[in-house]
């Protein structure tokens, strides 16, 4: 069982200061392996104490909250080799396609299962895609990390095709998504989606041109989702500086 170990920011008013100070900033630990120790910034925890869930103290006698990792801790902790798509553009594919526990996925090229793993979760199979073995290993490990059992991964060029039909969705993040359309449209079944993840948006219009020029295909949306987080804290209030580009998301449907 993976535990994750969590305190809060702790502040603190110093007279001599005249004003409140971060006395301690808030800490997140991943436990892995809870039949030993574990060494914090601030005293160890005993292995005893990682059976536990709540407040446990370390050695040095600090509190941390201490639960079970869920399904979405363990998916920040998956191994990564190739960029993977953000959170706001995964959650998009599953708001716009409203794909659900009875849908069946098609996903290519796996790179690190970002998109498919996330996607198993919710769904009742994906198959995921990759040319690369490096690729097909890495989504198998870290898809047996999140223990999910509904995921396939091939080792396949998929713009020569996949091997399912009467599919519900396909997503692609690919070098030339537009050399995946054929291979698609001959998976889905009529209603289902495609989509098309791509960080530079030349590679978006490509695709949407080709879309465009099939009988069996309507692009309906192609945006950047664009997520603004905001610094919240007293009386600061201000949106976050940090401006975060992943890329652009085409969604298109099966119409023949
Ligand atoms: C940017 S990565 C995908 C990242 C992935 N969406 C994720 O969330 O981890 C692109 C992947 O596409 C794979 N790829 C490229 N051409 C392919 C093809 N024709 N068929 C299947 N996979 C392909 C590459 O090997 C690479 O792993």
């Amino acid at each position: 069982m993976v535990k994750i170990l969590i305190n809060k920011t702790k502040k603190q008013f110093i007279e001599d200061l005249k004003r409140e100070v971060t006395v301690r900033k808030g800490e997140m630990y991943v436990v892995k392996n809870t039949s030993e120790d574990f060494h914090t910034n601030h005293g160890i925890v005993k292995k005893a104490d990682l059976k536990k869930s709540g407040i446990i103290q370390t050695s040095q006698k600090k509190e941390f909250s201490l639960f079970d990792a869920d399904f979405i801790d363990l998916y920040k902790q998956i191994e990564r080799s190739a960029q993977i798509p953000l959170l706001k553009d995964i959650t998009a594919i599953l708001a716009f396609t409203g794909v659900n526990k009875k849908s069946i996925v098609l996903d290519a090229g796996a790179g690190s299962g970002g998109i498919s793993l996330f996607l198993a979760n919710y769904v009742k199979e994906v198959i995921t895609h990759d040319v690369d073995k490096e690729a097909v290993k890495l989504v198998k490990k870290n898809a047996k990390m999140l223990g999910l059992t509904n995921v396939k991964v091939k080792e396949k060029d998929i713009y020569k095709g996949f091997d399912e039909k009467n599919v519900d969705l396909v997503t692609i993040d690919l070098p030339s998504p537009w050399n995946a359309i054929g291979s698609a449209n001959a998976a889905l079944k009529v209603g289902g989606f495609l989509v098309s993840y791509s960080p530079q948006i030349t590679q978006s219009l490509d695709f949407t041109n080709a879309i465009n020029k099939h009988d069996n295909f309507i692009a309906f949306k192609s945006a950047e989702i664009i997520e603004r987080t905001w610094d919240l804290d007293n009386r600061k209030c201000r949106p976050n500086s940090r401006v975060q580009h992943s890329g652009f998301l085409t969604f298109c449907r099966k119409i023949k």
